[in-house]
């Protein structure tokens, strides 16, 4: 029993755990994905991510919760405390989801949180701080390149003429899809006030194996690993594939190859067990089967909870990808879209998750998130906390990506002691 100041006590939150899996499903069902749910593809801005957030609305409304809208989407669905001025505490996550991904990825942490106040309220808790529960835009880099966009901007890690800058696939601009979308108002005010949350606590799948190995419900976040991500472009020559002949010809395909094997090597060879680099995107130009590459375009993604390491091994890719565009007679460009620091996740926090599991009689590690997700950019101005859920066979980023109702359950009930204990 969980006795908390200015509330009845609470045991065991009453989660309603059909009615959040039956939205799941149908936010799930809100997708651009040529195949039905649960595959699900929703970028943000576009028509379906629109009317993803019409249905979210909705469901705050029928919650009784405050709704604000800042400039570009980030979604704060407010219970007030019964201190209003007292800096409020913050959960939540995000709905976007990348092409032919799962449906629980981020949607359990918006979800989850919502289902987490709805239970508090059924338990007649009273909080003293307010609760936000925050559906952040664009979490996912699909549309810009770069992800949490709309955390990095709250946080001011990313500044509003950055953003602005921003361009899709097809030139756009941030500013201008975002407003095309319907969002309005001066980007300088997506950045938080100073001090105005309590603590920010995310609910999520793990989209790792660690916890369904061990057969433990709950993950207790300590930290998240820091991400980087980069553009290649390498250009050759091209020519007809019947006529160069081998020793003069400078395929930028063959040479991105190389630098691309390259990669995983120095990956490999890292002296972190931590770091992990994928090549997720190739873009061959003109892409005809009998002409040469003259173009050639890829991603980079490259992660560690060593920060410095990371920085060590993009500065060994730079160096490699350099000697083999000498080597071949080509020519490289790189352009790094990010390369962010890891957070720490806070102590008061990280407790108050693991005395919110221990009252429920759920079993917990602590671990790493490996993954990098908005509360990366909320520990910026909050003290930050991440509760993970295991998802079978640790997959995510794929529509078979699953977490089963009882592990959602565990997480949202987790949670909500958590989010009762911060804002008491
Ligand atoms: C977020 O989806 C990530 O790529 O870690
Ligand atoms: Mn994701
Ligand atoms: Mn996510
Ligand atoms: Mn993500």
């Amino acid at each position: 029993m969980v006795h908390l100041a200015r509330s009845r006590p609470i045991a065991v939150p009453p989660v309603e755990t059909d009615k959040l899996i039956a939205e799941l499903n149908a936010l799930a069902a809100i997708s651009d994905c040529p195949e039905p749910p649960p595959a699900v593809t929703r970028v943000v801005f576009s028509e379906t991510d629109l009317r993803a957030r019409d249905y979210l609305r909705s469901l705050y409304e029928a919650a009784g919760l405050e709704v604000r809208v800042d400039p570009i989407g980030n979604t704060f669905a407010r219970w007030p405390g019964a201190d209003p001025a007292a800096p409020a505490v913050g959960t939540g996550s995000h709905c976007d989801a990348i092409p032919h991904a799962g449906m629980y990825d981020g949607t359990v942490g918006v979800l989850g949180g919502l289902e987490a106040v709805r239970a508090l309220k059924r338990a007649g808790f009273t909080p003293r701080r307010s609760i936000d529960v925050i559906m952040f835009t664009s979490e996912e880099p699909t549309r810009f390149g770069v992800g949490c966009t709309g955390s990095r901007a709250m946080s001011g890690a990313m500044a509003p003429t950055d953003l602005a800058r921003l361009t899709d696939e097809t030139g756009d601009d941030y500013d201008t899809v975002r407003q095309r979308a319907g969002f309005a108002g001066d980007l300088a005010g997506v950045a938080l006030p100073a001090g105005a949350y309590h603590a920010f606590v995310e609910l999520h799948i793990e989209q790792g194996p660690e916890l369904e190995a061990a057969n433990l419900p709950i993950g207790v976040v300590m930290a998240i690993a820091a991400p980087a991500q980069a553009e290649f472009v390498v250009t050759g020559e091209g020519g007809h594939a019947g006529a160069v002949l081998m020793p003069r010809r400078r395929d930028a395909l063959s040479a991105a190859v190389e630098m691309i094997a390259a990669v995983e090597r120095l990956a490999l060879s890292s002296k972190s067990p931590d770091l992990v680099a994928t090549v997720g995107r190739l873009a061959v130009h003109p892409g005809a089967v009998n002409s040469i590459p003259s173009r050639v375009g890829f991603s980079l993604d490259l992660r560690d909870i060593d920060g410095a390491n990371r920085d060590a091994v993009l500065a060994a890719i730079e160096e490699e990808t350099d000697a083999i565009a000498s080597r071949r007679v080509v020519k490289v460009e790189r352009r790094v879209l990010n390369a962010d620091p890891p957070a720490a996740c806070a102590e008061k926090i990280v407790d108050a998750v693991r005395r919110s599991a221990e009252s429920l009689g759920l079993g917990y590690q602590q671990m790493i998130s490996r993954a990098y997700h908005d509360s990366l950019f909320m520990a910026r101005v909050a003290p930050m906390g991440m509760i993970f859920i295991p998802c079978r066979g640790g997959v995510s980023h794929r529509p078979d990506e699953y977490s089963s109702p009882e592990a959602i359950r565990a997480g949202v009930e987790t949670l909500a002691l958590t989010l009762a204990e911060l804002a008491s």
